[in-house]
């Protein structure tokens, strides 16, 4: 029997590509850059494994042209890249990298709740244009975090990490979810609430959603006019959970306060975007999990995906077939 053929579509951080090696013949995408679609399509039709980044489209095209293939493993948490469907049909196991991104991703969320609420970017932006001249008591005023409302669409793993910085807050949350979470009520004084009364109370909501049908564009026209003109929309789920046209509107007419996005739609941005040049938009570029600690854990999961699926074994990070959050 030949070793098992694993494609690898950009070179992964830390012992990923090591651990791979342990399982199969490996290849990886040499340069630094998005596999183009074409090589990609005539290398999978030797693959056993395919080791990909959020930034492959995995559907029937790709899993027509790779007969022999057995596992996708992306390096990520969302799926919605891979159509698992597809994949289920054809026997084909996905797997993907949550836990060991849920706190660094939270973080994120929680950095650009902050630089949006104080205005931490208008603020640096002052200083380095020299119009810092005096101290003003009315000077680049924000919202506080500190003892608001805080509404989580879409309580999962990053969802109840960022439920927890918000208690440590004095925040009262609420949150929406598919499925009541009662263990994580108990425990961090949580509410259920639908999502209109969320948009309605809370001072910030902070999208952690997996995209999905049902979540495409969530927060549309209405949803940005039922929040406060002092709310703050932070977004570290997908882009396009929601409408950015209606998002440019609405924080260009001040229906609310700002938001802070580490995912967009398109993405990437381009720089002449409109949402580029409000001053009430934070925007990172896909940053959440991007600490070296992460991304090499992340990396490292993916391999050990790769292996246990190969070897028939179960796989440390296995996307069900069906569910989510
Ligand atoms: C990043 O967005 C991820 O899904 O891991
Ligand atoms: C998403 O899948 C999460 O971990 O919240």
């Amino acid at each position: 029997m030949t070793a098992p053929f694993i494609v690898v579509t950009r070179r992964p951080p830390g012992r990923a590509v090591e651990i791979l090696a342990e399982a199969g013949q490996v290849w990886v995408w040499p340069e630094d850059r998005a596999i183009d679609r074409d090589l990609l399509l005539d290398r999978a039709r030797d693959a056993d494994a395919l080791y990909t980044m959020l930034t492959e489209r995995v559907d029937e095209e790709l899993l027509d042209a790779a007969p022999g293939l057995r596992v996708v493993s992306n390096m990520a948490v969302g799926v919605d890249n891979i159509d698992r469907e597809a994949c289920a049909r054809r026997g084909i196991r996905v797997g993907h990298t949550p836990d060991v991104l849920t706190d660094t991703t939270a973080d994120m969320a929680w950095a650009l709740l902050l630089a949006v609420s104080r205005r931490i970017v208008e603020g640096v932006d002052h200083v380095r244009s020299g119009r810092w001249r005096r101290w003003e008591p009315k000077l680049l005023w924000g919202v506080d975090a500190s003892r608001t409302t805080l509404g989580i669409v879409g309580l999962g793993r990053i969802g109840a990490a960022v439920a927890r910085r918000g208690s440590a807050f004095g925040m009262e949350v609420v949150y929406t979810s598919r499925r009541p979470k009662p263990a994580l009520e108990e425990a961090l004084g949580l509410r259920r609430v639908d999502l209109g009364r969320l948009l309605e109370t809370s001072d910030h909501v902070v999208l952690t959603a997996a995209l999905t049908p049902e979540t495409h564009h969530l927060i549309d026209r209405a949803a940005l006019e039922a929040m406060r003109p002092t709310a703050t929309l932070v977004n570290v789920g997908r882009g396009p959970l929601v409408d950015t046209d209606a998002l440019v509107t609405a924080l260009s007419e001040r229906w609310i306060f700002g938001a802070g996005l580490d995912v967009t739609d398109p993405e990437p941005l381009p720089a002449d975007h409109p949402l580029v040049a409000l001053s009430n938009c934070v925007i990172v570029p896909h940053l959440g999990s991007s600490t070296r600690r992460t991304r090499e854990a992340m990396a490292e999961l993916a391999a050990r995906n790769v292996v246990a699926a190969l070897a028939g074994e179960p796989m440390p990070a296995e996307v069900p077939t069906t569910g989510g959050s």
